[in-house]
């Protein structure tokens, strides 16, 4: 594995493989890296001559300046991880200024509405810095594909519109969630969780899994009072939001409709920790 702390080196490693025709795939990560991650990194082996893996924990995307200090940076462990992988990994673990330069903004994004609802509307500014960043590794890298977990659903679709819109010549590639054995969907801020908040949060996918089960024959509105009120009693876990959606439009559900995809999304506190789930409905 090959490891590039500034875009100069990375670009020309990537410029003699393009040469050589080589399929450039890329996974964008923040380090502390799980299994999640890990998964992203062999689909996009096997469909890609190398991948590029970035680590960056991108200061434009946090609305919570605590919350970015506390993002759990482990980096010779995950370097360890990456090199147990078999295939050509290019690693860019980059800093402010090579992505920046001196001054750490972001730039402002429409995604035909997606960026209002759910993460949107209670982390400002949250998608504005993740279309800068990832604006900005398009560039560099000029990746064939880029792989994103489905955890973060609503990142995924608005990754779709941003390449659709920018006319990025880049296939984006969707993985399934990756759960901890007790549901708890993988995450690098369950890192930050204590022993008891770890086993409390399996809550949250219990939960999504109950709304799965009475989705066919419950109204959306009695599922939302259902969820509210499983909450409700818990002094573990506190609800931000939960949300049955169009998968398409991200647009919280009023009716069923036949034809329209849905998914249910959740946002929880454990602690100090703020953890975020979905599952796919129809
Ligand atoms: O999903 C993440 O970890 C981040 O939002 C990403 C895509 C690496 C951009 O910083």
């Amino acid at each position: 594995m090959v490891v590039h702390t500034d875009k100069v080196s990375l670009s020309s490693d990537l410029l003699s493989r393009r040469k050589q025709n080589e399929k450039i795939g890329f996974v964008p990560t923040m380090g502390a890296l799980h299994r999640g991650h890990l998964s992203l990194v062999k689909n996009a082996l096997k469909e890609n001559d190398c991948v590029v893996v970035s680590i960056y924990v991108n200061p434009t995307q946090f609305d919570n300046k605590e919350d970015l200090k506390k993002y759990p940076r482990i980096l010779q462990k995950d370097i360890q991880l990456l090199q147990e992988l078999s295939g050509d990994i290019l690693l860019y673990v980059p800093n402010n200024e090579d992505i920046y330069g001196e001054k750490v903004t972001s730039a402002h994004f429409e995604y035909d509405g997606l960026e209002h609802q759910m993460e949107g509307a209670h982390r400002k500014g949250h998608f504005d810095g993740v279309g800068t960043i990832l604006s900005i590794f398009f560039d560099i890298i000029k990746p064939h594909s880029a792989y994103f977990g489905e955890k973060d659903f609503q990142q995924l679709q608005i990754v779709r519109k941003l390449v659709q819109l920018q006319k990025y010549p880049v296939e984006i590639v969707g993985c399934p969630i990756v759960r901890e054995n007790n549901g708890l969907a993988m995450s690098s801020r369950n890192k930050r969780l204590s022993e008891k908040e770890f086993e409390e949060a399996a809550f949250i996918y219990k939960t999504l899994q109950k709304v799965k089960r009475k989705f066919p024959t419950t109204s959306i509105k009695k599922i939302n009072e259902f969820v509210k009120e499983q909450f409700l009693h818990n002094s573990y876990l506190k609800l931000e939001y939960f949300e049955i959606a169009n998968e398409q439009t991200l647009v919280p559900a009023k009716h069923k409709m036949k034809t329209n995809k849905y998914r249910a999304f959740i946002a929880v506190h454990c602690g100090k920790v703020r953890l975020i789930d979905n599952v796919p409905l129809n």
